[in-house]
């Protein structure tokens, strides 16, 4: 299979984790007679450095001729600590999802068994967990009208959905719950919010049309608690992008860490993965972050985008050799982790490839 496949690592560690990502396509393409190329383009904090744009005319066309996109994070802590700055990283994001149609984010949360003791919730209630959340992606209160008033002492931001970009989701949410557990559990606020009211009334409209899945509404205030209460019972999760992204972050604890879960950004055109975490700036240099949400972003991109299931796999059994082998990144290690076990991005890296390469 013929694929041009580009590279936007961003900021902080997404450049360290998607060199990483980068070495597993090749492996990959070698492996399997593959001809994948390959180009790179800026976004985030380094894009506004070199350029003064978050997303520069040049990515985002880059970005529309590519067979699909493998992404790192943006960030920097000059903008998190200056809420005023005009320009920032985030919006070459935000700008992205919206301009390729990303509405969808698929973040499955399945623990490797081998890292049941890496998670601060008991084996028992973990064990077996493994849930597909669909975030919605290009709407909600990041893209509503936001506004400072009265001098700069009011402010407010805008919960915003309408019919067909709750619809779409929530769609590929039960096509998925089919292939699936045919569960499926719409999170929203529905008790206070406007939006989430429009929110349920769509997924109960929609539900009939799949009888043989079984529908469950939750609040997402329920489901923070339930989520980490008893997260066997879930099998397919839809809900809006704030609570998405928020209740994503909580279940990353279910996997065991933030650098163990990838993402497939999905919708009208070109697919995206990204790990969920962002460019970690208390990390970055050191050369310790996790490549594994990297690695498990270029099997969701072989599969999705390409549908090399096959190919997908080997990746993940790569990932689950290396884990049963023992070896850790700091963030899934732990005190009982042997010094010879306990590996940097690129060692952890070489691990995975070898093990590709066998
Ligand atoms: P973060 O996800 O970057 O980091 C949260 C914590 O998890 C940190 O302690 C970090 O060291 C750890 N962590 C994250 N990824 C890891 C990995 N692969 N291996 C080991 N440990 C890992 O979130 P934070 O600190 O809130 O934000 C940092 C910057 O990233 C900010 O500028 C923020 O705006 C941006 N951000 C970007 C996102 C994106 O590009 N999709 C998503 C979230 C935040
Ligand atoms: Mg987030």
């Amino acid at each position: 299979m013929k694929k041009h496949i580009l590279v936007v690592p961003g900021d902080g560690i997404g450049a360290e984790v998607t060199a990483v990502g980068k070495q597993v396509l090749e492996v990959i393409a070698q492996k399997f007679g593959h001809e994948f190329s390959y180009d790179e383009a800026l976004i985030g904090h380094v894009a506004i450095e070199a350029t003064g744009s978050p997303l520069p005319a040049e990515t985002l066309a880059k970005m529309r001729t590519a067979d699909a996109i493998l992404f790192g994070a943006v960030g920097h802590p000059k903008y998190d600590n200056d809420p005023s700055a005009k320009v920032r990283p985030e919006q070459g994001l935000l700008q992205m999802r919206k301009e390729l149609g990303l509405y969808a984010n698929l973040r499955p949360i399945k623990l490797f068994d081998e890292l049941l003791d890496a998670s601060s919730i008991k084996p028992e209630i973990l064990r077996g967990a493994d849930i597909l959340f669909f975030r919605e992606l290009t709407g909600d209160v990041y893209f509503g009208k936001r506004e400072r008033l009265d001098d700069g002492n009011t402010a407010y931001d805008t919960m915003i959905y309408s019919k067909y970009e709750v619809e779409r989701i929530v769609r590929k949410a039960f096509e998925a719950a089919r292939t699936r557990g045919k569960k499926l559990c719409s999170v929203d606020k529905a008790n206070v919010l406007e939006s989430s009211r429009l929110w349920r009334e769509v997924v109960q409209a929609l539900a009939p049309e799949y009888p043989d899945v079984a529908v469950e509404h939750q609040f997402v205030d329920a489901m923070a608690m339930l989520l980490i209460k008893d997260p066997k019972r879930f099998d397919v999760v839809v809900t809006g992008n704030l609570f998405g992204d928020i209740l994503t972050d909580e279940a990353s604890q279910i996997a065991g860490s933030m650098g163990m879960l990838a993402s497939a950004s999905v919708g009208d055109s070109t697919g995206v993965y990204e790990p969920i975490h962002g460019s970690a700036h208390d990390i970055t240099g050191k050369g310790v972050a996790n490549p594994l949400a990297s690695v498990l972003c270029v099997a969701l991109l072989l599969d999705i985008s390409f549908g090399l299931k096959t190919e997908a796999q080997t990746v993940i059994e790569a990932v689950d050799a290396i884990l049963k082998a023992g070896f850790r990144t700091r963030d899934i290690g732990n005190s009982s982790t042997p010094a010879d076990k306990l590996l940097g991005t690129r060692a952890m890296g070489d691990q995975i490839l070898e093990r590709l390469k066998a």
